[in-house]
């Protein structure tokens, strides 16, 4: 079964052909990072705007590396004629990203959806984005094993679950305010470091010491399995402050590194109990901050040595991608079929909250 995955909650436009919800036949990603780097963060209306002139480029782009092939004459009368032109025959159903992610990009890869599902009759699913994350371990040849702790941390969500089987959850904890991504892209600001501040922060880490500034580990014993990151970001920026500009970039790599062992030891230390206490047979990092070496590595020490730590391995699955979002698509319509096969609206929900299906 070939389901094309429509993704577009944040900041980039994706489009995707996977085969039963494992084979990745193209995963088309058009980044907006460039366009943000300017304002130093994902402007929402500048985003919609980028979506809406790249959305099918890239659908036409997803196809044609799927081998799907185009069609022979595309019309030059216009976009809304051309989604009518997709060759969309061989793709058994549609599934797109509808929340949760900003309301106005969501709204571009939903109508493209409805549309192309509407026109073409295909069964249309909405997957949460999310899930979608938790969903890219599946894009690889090993299958994944339950019951698993998963660990999701990404730009606007983190949190700590026990995966049980498809589509059945049981949540742990979750941040009580910023998401550890977010804490990643703040602090990298304040270093004067560019938007994304994750992968910058680990650049500039590599050269520093992680035991120069004792920044705050929040545990939080009501519930250790919840996270929070305001605190460590609110004593990098009073750290940050006190110093003069020269000062600060002789300070940057320590404050990093500093920045980014506090952050990783939290996330990996309640991972590690939350295998132990609930024997999981294996452990999985989800979303864009999993694509950190520390954070890896931290999760693989602390872990016992028989539990496997699954994550992706191609850092392009751990960031937004629609593979994900048609990997979750395939496992969905598997469980129950009949739910997608009548064409029914979807409402872009930008708090959509992850549910058993
Ligand atoms: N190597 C890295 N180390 C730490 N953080 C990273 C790294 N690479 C990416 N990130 C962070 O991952 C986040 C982007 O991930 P992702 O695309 O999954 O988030 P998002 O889609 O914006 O948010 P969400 O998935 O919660 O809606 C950014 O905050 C970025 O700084
Ligand atoms: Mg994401």
């Amino acid at each position: 079964m070939k389901i094309l995955g429509i993704e577009t909650s944040c900041d980039e436009t994706s489009c995707a052909v996977v085969e039963n919800g494992r084979r990745i036949l193209s995963n088309v990603i058009s980044s907006q990072i460039a366009l943000h780097r300017k304002t130093g963060g994902v402007v929402p209306e500048v985003a919609a705007r980028e979506h809406v002139v790249k959305i099918i480029p890239v659908l036409e782009m997803a196809l044609k590396k799927a081998k799907i092939a185009l069609p022979q004459k595309v019309a030059p009368s216009g976009r809304i004629n051309r989604l009518a032109e997709l060759p969309l025959g061989l793709i058994d159903a549609i599934a797109v990203t509808a929340g949760p992610g900003l309301l106005s990009s969501l709204l571009i890869g939903v109508n493209a959806a409805m549309t192309l599902a509407l026109i073409y009759k295909k069964p249309l699913i909405p997957v949460n984005h999310i899930e979608g994350h938790i969903y890219g371990n599946w894009l690889k040849d090993e299958t994944p094993k339950f019951p698993a702790a998963v660990l999701t941390v990404s730009g606007g969500h983190n949190e700590l679950l026990i995966w049980k089987g498809h589509g059945e959850y049981k949540f742990l904890g979750a941040t009580l305010d910023d998401a550890a991504g977010e804490a990643f892209d703040k602090v990298a600001r304040l270093l004067g470091l560019p938007y994304p501040g994750g992968p910058e922060i680990q650049k500039a880490a590599k050269a520093g010491d992680p035991t120069k500034y004792p920044l705050p580990r929040a545990w939080l014993p009501k519930n250790p399995f919840d996270f929070s990151f305001s605190g460590i970001k609110t004593a990098v920026l009073y750290l940050t402050k006190k110093m003069s500009p020269r000062a600060l970039r002789q300070a940057k790599s320590d404050i990093a590194a500093s920045f980014q062992e506090a952050v990783c030891e939290v996330l990996a230390t309640k991972l590690a109990n939350a295998a132990k206490k609930y024997k999981v047979r294996e452990v999985q990092l989800a979303g864009g901050v999993s694509a950190n070496t520390r954070l890896r590595e931290l999760a693989r020490e602390l872990l016992p040595s028989k539990i496997p730590l699954r994550f992706c391995a191609n850092l392009t699955l751990c960031t937004d991608n629609a593979a994900m979002i048609a990997a979750a698509g395939y496992f969905r319509y598997k469980k129950n079929p009949a739910r997608y096969k009548k064409w029914r609206p979807i409402i872009a929900d930008p708090n959509l909250e992850l549910r058993a299906f």
